[in-house]
């Protein structure tokens, strides 16, 4: 049931063109962007003035995704938030608020606990989830189903790149119904959107560069990840998935972070995997570079095709294909899914089943 894949991990790493081409299966009619389960008329979507994402682990990355796209188009202030520390405080909600929960599994217990929450006050809660008919799906107001069918592998992949492209649907979503963007924006965009799954057809057809990486990285007892904007919230993505399934310790830091602190452990060989693709901040994110590899980092750079010049701040390049910078996260995603899995299976670890961990917490 592998489909010929050496685990599940792989497989499902795999699956992501297909994933995306079926979230996004059936949303554009007659040229507008259209989320029927949500259940909210466009009058309804254009109250909301604030916006929190929920989440736990992978999921919470997605929402860090989701917030620069949200902020950025529909200009609707967006918070990303940990569902079990949500939970606890009195984080200030009106019926005005959108309260969009992300739970692959659906019964994440903190997740449920603050959609409950949040109704109670009077938010509209919309939950993006993986399973149908489960808790998350049953307790919101409305929910969007990730396409990705059932994930096996502990360490989420496919299911993330379904709760980033739903998620980046929602924000379109909401910037239609506020007049942010124009009809004819919202079906470039989507156009593009859809292209980036031929994008990740790409980036697992050769996979060459990232082995090499990984090969070099894997004796490491330690690896700091870094970027700006989108960068940051892959960051974070990448180090998780690097420390679950193989054990070896792994930070994410925003780049401009790196003086105020991380930069303190660099020394000879210490790896730094940077996400350097062209965007706004590339600048930036190379001086980040620069600054460690005069301390000696061994640099990972994933860079965008073409860029010739990465190479001289990197030891190691991994090119992906040049996407607008605000579907950079699905495709800079992949490459580092790939290197946590190459890591780990050169440190002998079962990727598919870590130590520790359960697919579903659905206890707090
Ligand atoms: C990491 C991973 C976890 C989950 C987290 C939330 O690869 O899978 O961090 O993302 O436990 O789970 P869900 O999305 O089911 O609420």
């Amino acid at each position: 049931e592998k489909g010929g894949y050496p685990d599940f991990m792989l497989k499902e790493i795999h699956e992501q063109p297909r994933v995306i081409r079926d979230t996004l299966a059936g949303r554009l009619s007659a040229g507008a962007l259209e989320i029927d389960e949500l259940d909210l008329s466009p009058e309804e979507l254009d109250l909301i003035d604030r916006v929190y994402v929920i989440a736990c682990g992978t999921s919470y990355h997605a929402g860090l995704i989701a917030k620069n796209l949200i902020e950025a188009w529909a200009r609707i202030p967006c918070e990303v938030e940990v569902a079990s520390e949500f939970r606890y405080r009195n984080p200030i909600i009106t019926p005005t608020t959108l309260v969009v929960a992300v739970s692959q599994s659906g019964e994440t217990a903190d997740t449920l606990a603050a959609i409950r929450d949040a109704r109670v006050k009077g938010a509209k809660v919309f939950g993006i989830t993986n399973v149908v008919g489960s808790p998350v799906a049953r307790e919101s107001d409305g929910v969007i189903y990730t396409k990705a069918n059932k994930e096996i592998a502990v360490a989420s992949t496919k299911s993330f790149l379904g709760q980033v492209v739903s998620l980046t649907l929602l924000a379109m979503l909401l910037a239609q119904a506020k007049g942010k963007l124009k009809t004819s924006q919202v079906r470039l965009l989507f156009r593009e959107l859809a292209d980036t799954a031929e994008q990740v057809e790409r980036i697992l057809a050769d996979d060459a560069a990232i082995q090499e990486a990984a090969l070099a990285c894997k004796d490491a007892s330690s690896a700091l990840f870094i970027g700006r904007g989108m960068g940051a919230a892959v960051s974070y993505e990448g180090a998780l998935k690097l420390k679950e399934i193989s054990y070896l310790h792994a930070e994410a830091y925003a780049a401009g972070e790196m003086k105020h602190g991380p930069i303190a452990l660099v020394d000879e060989g210490f790896p730094v995997i940077a996400i350097a693709t062209k965007s706004p901040v590339y600048d930036k994110v190379v001086s980040n570079l620069q600054e460690a590899k005069a301390r000696g980092a061994m640099v990972v750079a994933v860079a965008t095709e073409g860029d010739e010049d990465i190479r001289a701040h990197a030891d190691h390049v991994i090119y992906i294909p040049k996407v607008r910078d605000a579907f950079s996260a699905i495709t800079a995603s992949v490459p580092l899914q790939l290197f946590a899995r190459a890591i780990a299976v050169a440190r002998g670890c079962d990727v598919d089943q870590p130590r520790n961990l359960a697919k579903s917490v659905t206890v707090e």
